[in-house]
């Protein structure tokens, strides 16, 4: 009888610990990572209002390799580097170019992605074959703000830059005869000219690349531990084919390529 009730009591300690234990679960650090969903078909809002696209599928595969938690908060282009910096979030994907300058407020990770930029240009425009001659005849150009796209065409002197907030103001503007051209990742602009008709009846594409540019996640400078799980990931699903298996699911095509990791 009574060696029945300490049966009980043993049973009973043990599954209130077991219950305890169970809160405080898992020991994986759990990370805010934000992304801009405006940039199909890298990050996007899907029928089902989730985040879905290329970098989606990439930030999952790296976080279940690195072994960590994490939410995602979907963030406009302008709010993105203020927002790490200021640990609103701790990570950014968002087909963010690699810079020297950006280097000096933010980390990077290794590149998991090279791109560039390319140039549409309204077909009833003629003769128009280079940046230069854009530039000759004084075109209006459309860009992202504050985007390596934007950069480029700063160097033209005579272009007259046209700034949007989000990259699909740029386009549907082209397609309204707003500007003249538009200048964007090579991957959005070919996306954009194959889906929308008016623009793949009314533009012509430069070139399909123009630049040679490499994306890499954002986090902070003193992350040093974080970046190096990040890498380590990343370096992993590079070798072993994943991220080449993500870039054939959205079909990115010629337009971006997968690198060797460093
Ligand atoms: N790759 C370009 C850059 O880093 C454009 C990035 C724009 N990304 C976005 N999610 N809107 O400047």
């Amino acid at each position: 009888m009574f060696k029945k009730y300490i049966l009980k009591f043993i049973l009973a300690v043990f599954f209130i610990f077991s219950l305890g234990c169970g809160q405080g679960e898992s020991q994986n650090p759990r990370l805010v990572i934000a992304i801009d969903a405006t940039f199909i078909p890298m990050s996007f809002l899907n029928d089902r209002g989730e985040l879905d696209g290329f970098e989606v599928d990439l930030i999952k595969a790296v976080a279940k390799n690195a072994g960590f938690d994490y939410e995602l908060v979907n963030v406009e282009w302008g709010g993105l580097f203020g927002g790490v910096i200021t640990k609103k979030f701790d990570l950014v994907i968002s087909s963010i170019t690699i810079l020297e300058e950006r280097k000096n407020r933010m980390a990077f990770s290794i590149p998991y992605l090279q791109s560039g930029v390319a140039v549409l240009v309204r077909k009833d425009i003629q003769d128009v074959d280079d940046l230069e001659k854009l530039a000759e005849i004084k075109a209006t150009v459309g860009a992202q703000i504050n985007t390596t796209s934007y950069y480029f065409l700063q160097k033209y002197e005579g272009i007259k830059i046209k700034t949007y907030e989000k990259f699909g103001h740029a386009v549907i503007d082209l397609a309204n005869e707003g500007n003249d051209a538009v200048v964007g990742d090579s991957v959005q602009v070919n996306y954009y000219f194959n889906k929308n008709k008016e623009l793949s009846q009314n533009t012509r594409f430069l070139g399909s690349r123009l630049t040679s540019e490499y994306y890499g996640i954002v986090l902070r400078k003193e992350n040093l531990e974080l970046k190096q799980k990040i890498d380590a990931s990343l370096t992993k699903l590079l070798e072993n084919g994943t991220v080449q298996k993500i870039h054939d699911k959205w079909n990115l095509g010629e337009f971006a390529v997968v690198p060797l990791p460093e």
